[in-house]
């Protein structure tokens, strides 16, 4: 049974309201990693063009700036201000992914890793933007220098006062171009690695947006930089105490803490909320299922399993058994999410095979076999009162199936929809339904990530295994459903049912002479 989640509700009614304006296809809450990537992209790109005229000493740090912000406002100016409001939105699009990710329950079990990874790009992003602040040397550059500094000086690694240096004007050249270049290569760097490392056990990793959302992106950001050009505090001067500083909540929240704070207090708290982000994966713990394991007697080594996998938990590796295939797949346990995904893209997993005999795949869930699949599908099918039938097919993290009480309707519920296997739709069609259904996350967000894509892809025959022509498509209906979207779900069911009724009217309409043609195309 499904526990109630107040925030999983919530975050999937936010994203139910969005996905009527922007479709399951462009929803920005689905795509908030490949966003941030894109607005790395413009801040990159943005930050090339301001490098070409920035002056990176500390006596002409200031007037550079000034220049492209005023002198050359129709490009410089316009850089600027989308390397700011780009920094902005990856930020703000990164603790939205983090939140999703949480309000889902996306970050615990085997996603610990990908969650315990991103904090510490946190972290890089911040301090990336801080050194950017820095660099335009003005007043609220010298503010964060100086702060900066007194939290230096609180660290047991540093010696000496580097607050005070700066106090007593002898912040140096060399330091100032220091900061450059951290910000210009050595954070930018580290946070490619970190990155690298956080969707290091992924598989086909989405970090381009879909055109269209960074094409709107593109274009919001343009007007807001137009609209609100970002400018620069006066100068800095280490005598004067600036009266007002616009603060850059996304990036410098630390700062204004410490005008009550000492800089001791405010590591404590930025130490502790990344040590508890950390640990978040394991309070409560989440249960690792059983991996997938491989039947080296039907596998082939053909590959598609491994292709298939979302968390890149399968590999190909020579043979090791007499058989006269090349390679076989071997499974790590640890990274395998027990989607069961990769059972639907063995070949071996047609159910049509072993009639009589248990069903052996190459690739298996050991706690759901696809022979015990097989089974229950044909007794869901036995069990279907009614007289236009209808298998419904869904997945243990979208709408609870189960919970379906409609007179003709039978269903089953696997660990994700990408779990059947084509010949299983065709094999309940054949079996006495007069239509399967398939249910599961919504579109764009697939608890396994992949499940729904590939299932698609294998209906419409671009993925393998396909499902057969000959199998009759106006019987099989998609529609997906997230644990919120009940009511519209047997919507469609009633609709499909009526479909199908007079499907079947038409069909047993049908003069002799075509009946026999079609028996015969078959
Ligand atoms: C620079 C910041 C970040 C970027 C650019 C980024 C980007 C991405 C991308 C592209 C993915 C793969 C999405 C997919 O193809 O399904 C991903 C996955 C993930 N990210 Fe991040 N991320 C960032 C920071 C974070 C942070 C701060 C957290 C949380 C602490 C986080 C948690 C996760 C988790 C749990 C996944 C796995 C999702 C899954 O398995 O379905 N990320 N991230």
């Amino acid at each position: 049974m499904k526990i109630f989640n107040p925030i999983k509700r919530g975050y999937l009614a936010l994203e139910g309201w969005l996905n009527i304006s922007f479709g399951g296809e462009l929803n920005p809450l689905y795509h908030l990693g490949s966003l941030a990537f894109f607005f790395f992209w413009v801040v990159l790109v943005s930050g090339i063009y301001l490098f070409i005229f920035f002056d990176t000493s500390l006596s002409g740090a200031y007037a550079s700036v000034e220049y492209m912000t005023n002198e050359q406002w129709y490009l410089g100016g316009v850089m600027r201000s989308l390397h700011r409001y780009a920094s902005d939105a990856a930020i703000l699009t990164i603790i939205l992914h983090m939140f999703r990710e949480f309000a889902l329950d996306r970050y615990r079990g085997f996603r610990w890793f990908s969650w315990m990874t991103g904090v510490p790009t946190l972290w890089f992003v911040v301090t990336l933007g801080i050194t950017g602040y820095w660099l335009v040397w003005d007043e609220l550059g010298l503010y964060v220098a100086v702060l900066s500094a007194q939290l230096m000086d609180a660290l047991p690694i540093v010696s000496g006062s580097m607050a005070r240096n700066f106090l007593e004007g002898q912040l140096t050249d060399r330091f100032f171009t220091l900061m450059g270049f951290l910000h210009l290569l050595g954070q930018p760097i580290l946070l490619i690695f970190a990155l690298w490392i956080h969707v290091k056990r992924l598989s086909h990793v989405e970090i381009t947006a879909p055109r269209g959302l960074a094409l709107g992106s593109f274009i919001a950001l343009m007007a807001l930089s137009l609209y609100l050009p970002a400018v620069s505090h006066a100068p800095a001067q280490l005598n004067k105490v600036p009266s007002t500083l616009n603060i850059d909540w996304f990036y410098l929240n630390i700062y204004p803490l410490l005008d009550t704070w000492t800089a001791g207090q405010a590591w404590v708290l930025s130490i502790g909320v990344t040590v508890f982000l950390m640990v978040m994966p394991w309070l409560p713990p989440k249960k690792m299922e059983q991996a997938a394991v491989v039947h080296l007697d039907e596998c082939n080594g053909c590959g598609q399993c491994a292709d298939d996998c979302p968390f890149d938990a399968i590999t190909l590796r020579k043979r090791t058994d007499e058989k006269r295939w090349e390679y076989e797949v071997v499974v790590a346990d640890n990274l395998c999410a027990a989607c069961g995904i990769c059972v639907a893209s063995c070949h071996s997993s047609n159910v049509f095979r072993y009639k009589n005999k248990t069903l052996d795949t190459g690739i298996d869930m050991p706690q759901f076999p696809v022979d015990e699949v097989r089974r229950k599908t044909a007794e869901a099918i036995a069990g279907i009162q009614g007289d236009t039938k209808i298998l419904v097919f869904g997945c243990d993290h979208a709408y609870d199936v189960k919970k379906i009480n409609t007179s003709g309707i039978g269903v089953m519920s696997l660990f994700c929809t990408g779990m059947v296997p084509p010949s299983l739709v065709e094999y309940a069609l054949k079996n006495g339904v007069d239509g399967v259904l398939l249910t599961g996350c919504r579109n764009g967000d697939c608890f396994f990530r992949y499940g729904n894509i590939w299932m698609d892809k294998r209906m419409d025959g671009d993925r393998k295994p396909v499902l057969q022509d000959r199998v009759d498509r106006s019987r099989i209906e998609v529609f997906r459903a997230a644990e919120t979207d009940g009511k519209k779900l047997s919507q469609k069911i009633t609709e499909f049912q009526q479909h199908l009724i007079s499907l079947n009217k038409e069909q047993s309409n049908a003069t002799p002479e075509a009946q026999i043609e079609e028996v015969q195309h078959d």
